[in-house]
């Protein structure tokens, strides 16, 4: 078990993490690296053995006998979307919460998606290749404005109530189908099935997470429900769509065209070839899976993952962290010392805390506790005249597996 009262921590920042996140933790007065590669196993070894605190993009992979061998290790960030990089199970069990940014980059995708419907509407992907292999092809036939059309979302979360928005501003009619009741934004409308939106909407913009529900939502059958001469975008995952039956639909020329920006398989690196049999079709875009990479969103990417690990650091506020319990004590009281302690989830341990602040005759002013199956978060705010005492007598705790003072 681990306890600490330090302040200033050491922070490592790997892979070119955005340097306003370096500058937001200096200003707290932690001790900042910022590495621009993604150090391989042994050199990844090393630098954990100096540091309390880890950023990484996709690249670096943090394992279970990495984090295992990196005893000062309390906070990780993912400073991008997905967190499979990091054994997260493992860091649970260590008591190390996890924190990444999932919507940095939503205003990215919805300005990608916006385009696109335009893009579509007036076949400029393919009048652009045309033009630069010499071709003039200036015709009004099959383009359109957007305006007075509609679009319809499939899952109005954040990118898809976003992309609801923007849609209107250009004068496009919004219906929107998801599985949970959502509040209609603007004068967007939801539908009460799937199939009604494919029917009503001359573009589909797809935007729900990878789950067993989503995979293949848009198959065969589905796409012939949608209109004559609709065109469907995907920005979502690359799984919801089954890319032969959109392939058969646009050679058919039920579809007036698509963009496509994931896929079932994706190459690991630009170095790698990318096949599709979208390739070659008319009005059909397709992108490397860039919906949400701009500068903008790396910028704020480096802004959201900092402003968790500031939260953490200063209040042991966990919301947002992928795999620990949920967790945010508003500081009531200033002047009080407070007290954070990872254990593991058995009964009785809040028995035992509460037990050795009476015994050291310190008051509880605040506590607030959270827990999932393997471990159990508290953050407490005590007037205790021995705060280091308290310290050293959580931590001993045989539940314990993490405690620390926060300044
Ligand atoms: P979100 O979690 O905010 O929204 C997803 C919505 O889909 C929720 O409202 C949910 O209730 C709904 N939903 C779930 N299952 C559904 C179903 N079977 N039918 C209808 N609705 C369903 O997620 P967010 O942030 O809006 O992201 C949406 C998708 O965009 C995700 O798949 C995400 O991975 C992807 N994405 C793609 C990027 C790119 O570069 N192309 C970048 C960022 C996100």
């Amino acid at each position: 078990m681990s306890s600490d009262a330090q302040t200033a921590r050491r922070i490592l920042l790997l892979e070119n993490i955005h340097p306003v996140a370096r500058e937001a933790l200096l200003r707290e007065g932690h001790e900042v690296t910022l590495l621009a590669h993604s150090p391989d196993r042994a050199e990844l070894g090393q630098l954990l053995q100096k540091h309390d605190v880890v950023g990484l993009r996709s690249k670096t992979r943090l394992t279970k006998d990495l984090l295992a061998q990196a005893p000062h290790l309390a906070l990780i960030g993912c400073f991008c979307i997905g967190t499979d990089q990091v054994d997260l199970a493992a860091a649970n069990a260590l008591g190390i919460p996890v924190f990444n940014a999932p919507y940095s980059n939503t205003r990215s995708v919805a300005e990608m998606v916006l385009a696109e419907v335009i893009m579509l509407a007036r076949q400029l992907g393919d009048r652009n290749m045309a033009a630069h292999r010499g071709q003039w092809l200036k015709s009004a036939d099959g383009s359109r404005e957007v305006r007075g059309k509609t679009l319809g979302i499939v899952g109005y979360g954040h990118i898809g109530s976003q992309v609801s928005v923007l849609a209107e501003a250009f004068g496009l009619r919004v219906l929107f189908y998801d599985v949970v009741k959502k509040l209609p934004l603007g004068n967007s409308q939801s539908v009460d099935s799937l199939a009604e939106l494919l029917r009503r909407s001359d573009f589909v913009s797809l935007h729900v997470p990878d789950t067993r529900a989503t995979r293949g939502l848009m198959g065969a059958a589905e796409l012939k429900l949608m209109r004559p001469g609709s065109a469907l975008i995907n920005a979502s995952r690359g799984t919801v769509v089954d890319i032969p039956a959109l392939a058969e639909a646009i050679r058919s020329g039920h579809l007036s065209g698509a963009a496509v920006d994931v896929f079932p398989e994706e190459p690991a690196s630009n170095s790698e070839g990318f096949k599709s049999e979208l390739q070659g079709l008319p009005n059909v875009i397709l992108t490397p899976h860039i919906g949400g990479s701009t500068l903008e969103a790396q910028e704020s990417i480096g802004l959201e993952v900092a402003a968790s690990f500031i939260a953490y650091l200063r209040d042991g506020h966990t919301l947002g962290a992928v795999n620990f319990p949920p967790l945010a004590l508003p500081r009531q009281h200033p002047d009080a010392t407070r007290i954070a302690n990872v254990h593991r989830n058995v009964p009785g341990v809040l028995g035992s805390i509460n037990s050795i602040v009476s015994e050291l005759g310190a008051n509880i002013q605040g506590q607030a506790l959270a827990t999932d199956e393997q471990i159990g978060f508290v953050v407490m705010d005590v007037e205790v005249q021995d705060a280091g005492e308290l310290l050293k007598r959580v931590s001993a705790l045989a539940t314990s597996i993490r405690t620390s003072l926060l300044p």
